[in-house]
């Protein structure tokens, strides 16, 4: 499987250039997946772009629908190699993949080898049709294509040792758990309270458990599995709620213009620290969570109830690198929200600031301990552990 067509001692050294970034970006660290990098000729599946953008570390838009949302793209290099580190391929692998574009299915055919399998399924019958041709060009005749559902996933050549995701999923296809064999892992873009993490989950017994996870964007599913964010507007601003959080009480338009209440929680962050653990925390115990951008604030942890709004705010501290976290409100019981918001806060730092694992379970069946949060075809249980210790 070499590279052809275009200039290819040009793309050669573009190509070599990228994976050199993505080491020493920390990104890619497996040599047999940097020699899936150096090997597909990425530049064969985005014919209308230049050989230096085809190379770059970034997502090359193919195609959006008439509202102007993208719909599909090949993915950026860096997501790709986090998430195939994530799969750990083996040789002999049979691998499904949810969303062609034909560059994972090309890197993934490299790292299954002479006696693995691919197939890729993609719901657009064009996207279907390109990533076919183009993985004949690149000579990799043998990766089966798909034009179909993937939330049903690929019942005709399962089980599969490993299936990856590559459109942001809500829920987790009860169809993905049951074509997995007995060992196997699925690594899927999860949309869960406003964040989107690639999660490595391994099969054991008849549930998923978490093994690694990392931030990343994506186009959404579409087809049956595609889900409504509600979005509640607001006079000036929103609050977005996740399609399960349909009970939850919004509050009157103008909530923003009654009397406001604001606190300090003593908490102090990096000034840019991510904080998605920590709002995910807040999303596992507030109810009414919900994420709020306004004039001021832009996609915030926030909480509702039907007369108030209270949402996470940052001062800066005395330490210009660093950031103090508070929260604000309006409403007549925001100074009750805001009492607990915050208490969350402190609860969060006391607990040494941890990490989430998740497992997920079938609808109906016994739950652990911990969060739940219930989709169409799943439940999701959110677990909190102490951050790994740094190395030495
Ligand atoms: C980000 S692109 C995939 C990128 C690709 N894996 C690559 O090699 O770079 C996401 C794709 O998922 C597809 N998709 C969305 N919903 C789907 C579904 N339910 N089943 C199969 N494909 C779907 C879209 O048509 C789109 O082509």
């Amino acid at each position: 499987m070499t590279s052809v067509g275009r200039d290819s001692a040009r793309a050669e050294s573009l190509r070599t250039a990228l994976v050199q970034q993505l080491m020493s970006a920390g990104t890619l660290h497996g040599e047999r997946v940097a020699a899936a990098f150096l090997a597909v000729p990425r530049h064969v599946f985005v014919p209308h772009v230049s050989l230096e953008v085809a190379y770059a570390d970034d997502v090359v838009p193919m195609k959006q629908n008439e509202a102007g949302v993208l719909t599909s793209s090949v993915s950026q290099p860096s997501i790709v190699a986090l998430m195939l580190e994530q799969a750990a391929i083996r040789p002999g692998d049979r691998v499904l993949e949810i969303g062609s574009g034909g560059y994972n299915a090309a890197l993934l055919r490299e790292l299954t080898g002479p006696g693995g399998a691919v197939t890729t399924v993609d719901i657009d019958p064009e996207v279907a049709e390109r990533a076919r041709a183009s993985l004949d060009e690149a000579g990799y005749g043998d990766v089966a294509v798909v034009r179909g559902d993937g939330a049903f996933g690929d019942p005709e050549r399962a089980p599969y040792d490993r299936i990856v995701v590559t459109a942001t999923a809500w829920d987790i296809a009860s169809a993905w758990v049951r074509q997995l064999r007995p060992d196997g892992r699925i690594v899927v873009p999860l949309r869960l309270r406003g964040q989107t993490r690639s999660i490595a989950f391994d099969l054991v017994g008849e549930h998923l458990e978490s093994r690694s996870t990392t931030l990343c964007g994506f186009v959404s599913m579409q087809g049956v599995a595609a889900d409504y964010e509600r979005l509640v507007p607001l006079r000036e601003g929103r609050l977005t709620f996740d399609e399960d959080q349909e009970r939850e009480p919004r509050p009157r338009d103008d909530v923003l213009a009654l009397p406001a209440v604001q606190s300090l929680s003593g908490v102090e962050v990096d000034r840019e620290e991510p904080l998605l653990d920590l709002y995910l925390w807040l999303a596992c115990r507030l109810p009414g969570y919900c994420v709020f951008s306004g004039a001021e604030w832009s996609c915030v942890p926030a909480a509702a109830t039907a007369d108030s709004l209270v949402y996470l705010t940052t001062r800066a501290a005395l330490n210009e690198s660093r950031v103090e976290l508070g929260c604000g409100g309006h409403g007549p019981s925001s100074g009750e929200l805001l009492e607990r918001m915050i208490g969350e806060v402190r609860a969060w730092d006391a607990a040494d600031r941890p990490e989430p694992s998740f497992q997920v379970h079938a609808v109906g069946a016994e739950l652990p301990a911990g969060s739940h949060i219930a989709r169409r075809q799943s439940c999701l249980t959110v677990r909190w552990e102490a951050p790994a210790a740094a190395g030495c």
